[in-house]
């Protein structure tokens, strides 16, 4: 009985010294893009990159519904630059949907891949998770890549980076693989 105890205590103390000396992890590859979503209200069609495409019952497809917009549904094909300019030279899209799935606060849930063709960057990088809009940060999966991020994989962290209304808004993508498959 002793015997036990004690053991659970030293694997206690060892599991709790183990978390404490974790280094914090390294990434192999990194990079800062922005993408711009200009949101379809009606009168933007010539400009908008983003289209409601499903909304809950009572909601339509020119206005995000009430309740945090729960329900609605929106695709996008936006542009990425390298700085935060929306009229900067793109260098890719952003394309993908977002979801708000919370009634009592704005979450949305974020599937999208970023499309490179530059000089720099050829290739795709695939993001997936959970965003909590109203904090500062959040991180999100980077699920995968093509053609120069073959196989990889990390975490972005997305900040709010331009907000206006319910028309346009900006995202900071900081991504950090720390999954890169080379030669
Ligand atoms: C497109 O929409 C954005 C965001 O509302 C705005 O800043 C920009 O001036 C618009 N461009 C044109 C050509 O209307
Ligand atoms: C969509 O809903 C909003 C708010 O309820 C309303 O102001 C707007 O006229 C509706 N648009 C259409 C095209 O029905
Ligand atoms: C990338 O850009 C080049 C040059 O503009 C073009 O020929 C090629 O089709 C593009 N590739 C993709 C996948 O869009």
């Amino acid at each position: 009985m002793g015997a036990k105890v004690s053991l659970i205590i030293f694997l206690t103390l060892l599991i709790a010294s183990c978390s404490a000396k974790r280094k914090p992890y390294t990434p192999c590859k990194s990079l800062v893009l922005f993408f711009h979503d200009i949101i379809y209200n009606g009168n933007n069609a010539a400009n908008a990159t983003s289209a409601i495409v499903a909304a809950p019952e009572g909601g339509n497809l020119t206005k995000l519904a009430g309740q945090f917009h729960f329900g609605n549904i929106a695709v996008f094909d936006d542009p990425i630059t390298l700085d935060n300019n929306l009229h900067s030279k793109p260098v890719g899209r952003a394309q993908g949907f977002y979801i708000y799935d919370t009634k009592t606060t704005y979450t949305s849930w974020l599937g999208f891949t970023f499309v490179l063709n530059t000089t720099d960057h050829q290739g795709t990088i695939t993001f997936a998770g959970a965003d909590p809009i109203m904090q500062k940060t959040r991180d999100i999966s980077v699920t995968g890549g093509t053609g120069d991020f073959f196989m990889h994989r990390g975490i972005a962290t997305i900040m709010t980076d331009a907000f206006e209304g319910e028309v346009y808004f900006r995202l900071r993508v900081d991504i950090k693989f720390y999954d890169c498959w080379s030669y």
